[in-house]
């Protein structure tokens, strides 16, 4: 797992996907990669969350795929402890950061450096951190997106894979911005994690 073999496998990779809240990104990476295996070059094998409450699990659940909470608290050391031996439990390849609202450490992120992937609501390096969305129309910018990128120490830094954009129109408010951003973040995740797998892109 963490022994840096690189991408491709040669086989079927095994993600992780880690949500805070809604998951509708986890959605559409279950939809390119069931767990039931129909697409070859991946599948979801396990859900993680920091809240007991989020939807993501009930939608993991439902799609059959493993979902656990894992409660952060005060102590990131314990969380990271239990994820790490959750993802060794699970043979876990590659892990899709997906609407997760907690950083995690330097550490943990050097171990899964370049199998630990995430997404963001905005054309990194532009607004990087919370309410990306906010921030593009505070800075009345024309134009706005998302990013997948690879996971590094610093927050929202790391190497992008695929950004896709969206006009930022006339009287848009935040929640208008945001749902033109989110189906393309929709696109936008099986997209980055199919040139990873398949060896096209590294951190
Ligand atoms: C998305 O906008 C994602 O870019 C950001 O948090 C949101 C999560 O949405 N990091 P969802 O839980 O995937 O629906």
């Amino acid at each position: 797992m963490a022994d840096g073999a690189a991408f491709p496998l040669g086989r079927m990779a095994r993600l992780a996907v880690f949500a805070s809240g809604r998951g509708s990104n986890l959605a559409s990476l279950l939809r390119a990669f069931p767990p039931g295996g129909d697409e070859p070059l991946a599948a979801v094998r396990l859900v993680l969350s920091d809240r007991a409450n989020a939807a993501a699990l009930e939608r993991a659940r439902e799609a059959g795929v493993p979902a656990v909470h894992v409660p952060f608290g005060r102590d990131r050391v314990a969380f990271e402890a239990r994820a790490e031996a959750l993802l060794r439990e699970h043979a876990i390849d590659l892990v899709c950061l997906a609407g997760f609202m907690r950083v995690l450490s330097a550490s943990f992120v050097d171990t899964w450096l370049g199998r630990i992937l995430n997404i963001h609501p905005s054309l990194l390096p532009a607004f990087r951190g919370l309410h990306a969305q906010r921030q593009a129309l505070v800075a009345d910018v024309r134009e706005s997106g998302c990013t997948v990128h690879f996971v590094d120490a610093g927050v929202d830094t790391g190497r992008p894979i695929v950004q896709r954009r969206v006009p930022v129109l006339e009287g848009d408010d935040e929640d208008a911005l945001a749902a033109r951003i989110l189906e393309q973040e929709h696109l936008a995740y099986p997209e980055a994690v199919r040139l990873v797998l398949r060896g096209e892109v590294a951190p």
